[in-house]
């Protein structure tokens, strides 16, 4: 029997590395829906779209198709923005973009659709309240800031992308703030999801703390 896993969490904690490790393992597809925010926030800077206008950005968002290939590479109208939606002051723009009720209708709409024939583990902030609360499995993965700055910070050298430790720290804190005291789905462990806090744990013991929790579970 396929399943949908659903992996939420605040930015940073580790999210899609495990996904795609997981996803790897057990044959499913992985999705990323903050790639789908930071695609907004990305193309509304290109086009110079006012991130605080709600309706222009949805207007924008129908002029965009976003899509994945099996890499990971996200593309906008079939041009790879794969490393410029990774960069810090699109982190921020994702995030402000993601406040407006109908830029997450559109989202979660498409990432239902995506996910309706089972056997895709999405990440993101939504996934097991809103996105799909019938999820089979839901993580909420958590780690402290200092942890999750560390990592950013270290991904962003490793990718070659120009990064300051002090900056990514003050972002992530903002970010936090922001994704759990928004108005609409706000970031939120579900009831029935497993808190796994990754701050002093390696990759490989987070993608085996969940395993046997899949194992347990199903
Ligand atoms: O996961 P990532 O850090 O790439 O997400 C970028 C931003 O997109 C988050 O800070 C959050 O504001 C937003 N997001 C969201 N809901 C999701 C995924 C991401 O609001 N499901």
């Amino acid at each position: 029997m396929r399943f949908n896993i659903a992996i939420d969490g605040p930015s940073a904690a580790g999210k899609s590395t495990i996904a795609k490790i997981l996803a790897k393992e057990l044959g499913y597809a992985h999705l990323d829906t903050g790639a789908m925010y930071r695609c907004v926030g990305y193309y509304s800077k290109l086009h110079h779209v006012d991130q605080k206008d709600e309706d222009a950005l949805v207007a924008m968002m129908k002029e965009m198709e976003i899509a994945f290939d099996s890499d990971g590479h996200v593309f906008i109208n079939q041009e790879d923005v794969s490393t410029e939606i990774r960069q810090n002051d699109i982190s921020m723009m994702a995030s402000n973009v993601s406040v407006f009720p109908k830029v997450r209708a559109h989202l979660v709409n498409l990432q239902q659709k995506i996910a309706a024939n089972k056997g895709y583990i999405l990440d993101g902030r939504d996934i097991g309240t809103v996105v799909l609360p019938d999820a089979e499995i839901k993580i909420f993965m958590v780690a402290s800031v200092e942890a999750r700055a560390k990592r950013r910070y270290k991904e962003y050298l490793d990718k070659q992308i120009e990064a300051d430790y002090d900056v990514i720290y003050k972002d992530i804190e903002t970010r936090d703030y922001q994704d759990t005291h928004r108005a609409t789905s706000p970031l939120k462990k579900a009831e029935d999801a497993l808190e796994i806090d990754t701050s002093a744990m390696s990759i490989d013991e987070v993608v085996i703390a969940i395993q046997s929790y899949i194992s347990a579970k199903l």
